[in-house]
């Protein structure tokens, strides 16, 4: 359900198959090890890359991969989760992928799938501001790509952290493999007690990091207005801020971008920045995830 109890052998043992996917999707040599399988993606809020990268990793094992489209549903006539999650696995699916606006829902939905007996295994693809466990993930992967590994490396993540479940899910793994996380931002969007050094001044935050990792500003996650004015954010907290990315570090987004907000069309064309690569780089990494949800044997693959 979370990066948040995943050791660093567990975490190496998907990384690893991770690369060796992306090798094989080089070589044109994919095994189909996911062949006759039926995963459902069950996506109750918006996305563009994780729904994507699934269904292309589904697809690429050779799986069969289903699209529930909630807004067709009979959710909307009060059909439960619990209730509509065992009438796709009475359909056949094997694997639901979830994504939810609520932290914790795929957890309580595992555990009512538990009670029933009908549990399936469920891969978090986001919900709340609990975990994004894929994007950590692809995130690790994409420095590794980039720096070898990312042992004794450092990570700036800037931006509007409390609210991401993206810098949690990336926070914890890039503690778990041994690299320094810092967290950067304006005083709304930070807080102590999480384990890593925070910074106000960006500046001083990103200073010498060998990546920095930006993120959107998430009104969403609480219906509230941004704490401070996109133009206020901009001048201080953006890619575009002179000074703000150490001339040799990898710049990141998790997406999506709020173009003109956290990086500009300058930035997002920089060689420095891998956006794009971190997109490319979640089906490998999904492909691994999927594996690892629907092979038993997936640990010596
Ligand atoms: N990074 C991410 O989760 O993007 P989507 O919301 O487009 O899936």
């Amino acid at each position: 359900m979370g990066i948040e109890g995943l050791n660093a052998p567990s975490l190496r043992l998907i990384l690893d198959r991770a690369h060796a996917h992306a090798d094989d999707i080089q070589t044109g040599s994919v095994e189909p090890t996911l062949a006759g399988r039926f995963i459902c993606s069950l996506f109750l809020e918006d996305s563009t890359r994780t729904r994507l990268s699934f269904e292309t990793a589904a697809r690429r094992l050779g799986a069969e991969i289903i699209r529930f489209d909630a807004s067709t549903s009979s959710l909307s006539k009060g059909e439960s989760l619990l209730d509509t999650a065992q009438t796709l696995i009475a359909g056949g699916a094997e694997c639901l992928v979830m994504r939810h606006a609520s932290s914790g829902a795929p957890a309580h939905l595992n555990a009512g799938l538990v009670r029933t007996g009908h549990a399936v295994p469920i891969v978090n693809a986001g919900d709340g501001m609990h975990e994004h466990p894929t994007q950590a993930l692809l995130d690790v992967y994409t420095l590794e790509r980039r720096l070898g590994t990312v042992e004794g490396k450092t990570v700036a993540i800037i931006g509007d952290i409390n609210r991401s479940r993206v810098a949690r899910s990336l926070t914890i793994a890039l503690g778990t493999l041994g690299a320094h996380v810092r967290h950067v931002g304006p005083r709304a969007f930070v807080r102590e007690g999480l384990g890593v050094p925070v910074f106000n001044d960006p500046i001083e935050g990103t200073r010498g990091a060998d990546a920095v990792c930006f993120l959107r500003i998430q009104t969403e996650r609480t219906g509230r207005a941004a704490y401070l004015p996109n133009t206020a954010f901009r001048a201080l907290y953006s890619g575009s801020r002179e000074g703000l990315i150490p001339e040799n570090a990898i710049i990141m987004h998790p997406g999506p971008v709020n173009r003109g907000v956290e990086l500009d069309a300058k930035t997002l064309e920089d060689p420095r920045c891998v956006v794009l690569d971190q997109v490319a780089n979640g089906v490998p990494v999904r492909m691994a995830v999927l594996e690892r949800a629907l092979l038993d044997e997936w640990g010596e693959a």
